[in-house]
């Protein structure tokens, strides 16, 4: 796990007390979730860098790496045989989590902000971050056999239009989003998404079809929910904060040029419950419908059982259907994907 004493070395700004960090941490969440008119300000700020350090880049290392834990296992191939282009960068919290997973493939990092960069190149020279290089615009990278393209919390604050551009740009084989988990980035993404099956890319996660999403329209929108282990340190900055960053809400959406499988698979879309005699709750299916399924505990192994009770919104499972409680409620026999 990041320790505070790496990021001691390279904030930007020594706060002189922890009420000091607090406080600006406290200002940037402001600005992050109600004052977004505001988005551009942080980001020449060496205070405000500094709190995004303490906070948002210290979590978001155990997110990115819950992200990559929960996507198919296939995304690891194709990370690992690629250029991987993370747009807004910032300090590069999706480096560090992948190179926890072993992925050392030449990694860009493109980032307007000069503090962030300067923090991005600090934090790989620090962890031993190989092969990594960071530009300021996308206008400064070079031709590349195999683009992954990854959109790391920035999708949210550039234009539908700007996006675009930087994916017809780039021409990556693979995107992929890991942006807030909010009902508005929902919102904004699935435009992109219907775009991108236009154009040449499949959906490899979350959806299992490539038909027209099915809460589009709806009051409701589709995220995953993560469950993330901070330090102590994290821990007690979230505890006076009044934060949450245990439990992270977040658009995970993976598209490729390859074909996606043709399996069939159904990811939780959400109230994912445990009852006395079963696991039950809304799935979105290889059909791209929503259905409710119940998988009975009596056909579940110890194992089965430990591994389904964690699962939340964003983890796929796999089934054959038993029996038709009623319309669209389904009881299933769930089959292990291990
Ligand atoms: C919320 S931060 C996310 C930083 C990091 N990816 C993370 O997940 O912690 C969004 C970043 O996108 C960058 N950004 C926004 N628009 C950009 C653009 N047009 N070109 C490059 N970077 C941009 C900002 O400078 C900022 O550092």
């Amino acid at each position: 796990m990041l320790s505070y004493k790496i990021l001691d070395e390279i904030t930007p700004y020594r706060f002189r007390s922890e009420s000091e960090l607090v406080k600006s941490i406290e200002e940037l969440s402001q600005i992050f979730n109600f004052q977004r008119e505001k988005i551009g300000e942080y980001l020449s700020d060496e205070r405000l860098i500094g709190a995004y350090l303490y906070f948002y880049f210290a979590t978001n290392v155990p997110k990115m790496k819950q992200c990559l834990e929960l996507l198919p296992r296939t995304i690891f191939e194709e990370l690992q045989t690629s250029q991987i282009i993370d747009f807004g960068c910032g300090p590069a919290p999706l480096f560090v989590a992948l190179e926890s997973f072993g992925i050392k493939s030449e990694k860009w990092g493109v980032e307007l902000s000069s503090l962030m960069l300067e923090a991005a190149e600090n934090i790989c020279e620090k962890l031993g971050i190989e092969k990594t290089q960071f530009v300021q615009s996308v206008k400064s990278l070079p031709e590349m056999k195999k683009p992954f393209l990854v959109f790391t919390h920035s999708f949210n604050e550039i234009s539908e239009i700007e996006a675009k551009r930087i994916i017809e740009t780039l021409n990556p084989q693979n995107i992929l989003f890991i942006e807030p988990g909010t009902k508005d980035v929902f919102k904004k993404l699935t435009p992109m998404r219907e775009w991108l099956i236009a154009t040449d890319y499949q959906v490899q996660y979350p959806c299992h079809t490539q038909h027209a999403c099915p809460i589009q329209g709806e009051d409701d929108w589709c995220h995953q929910v993560l469950r993330v282990n901070q330090t102590i340190e994290v821990e007690r900055l979230c505890q006076i904060l009044k934060k949450d960053r245990r439990n992270l809400p977040v658009c995970l959406q993976w598209y490729s040029k390859t074909e996606a499988p043709k399996i069939k698979q159904a990811t939780i879309f959400k109230n994912w419950n445990e009852t006395k005699f079963s696991f039950e709750g809304w799935v979105c299916n290889e059909a791209g419908k929503i259905v409710f399924v119940q998988i009975m505990k009596k056909t579940l192994d110890k194992l089965q059982i430990k591994k389904m009770a964690d699962y939340r919104a964003g983890h796929q499972i796999k089934y054959v259907i038993d029996k038709e409680l009623d319309i669209d409620k389904l009881r299933v026999q769930y089959i292990d994907n291990d």
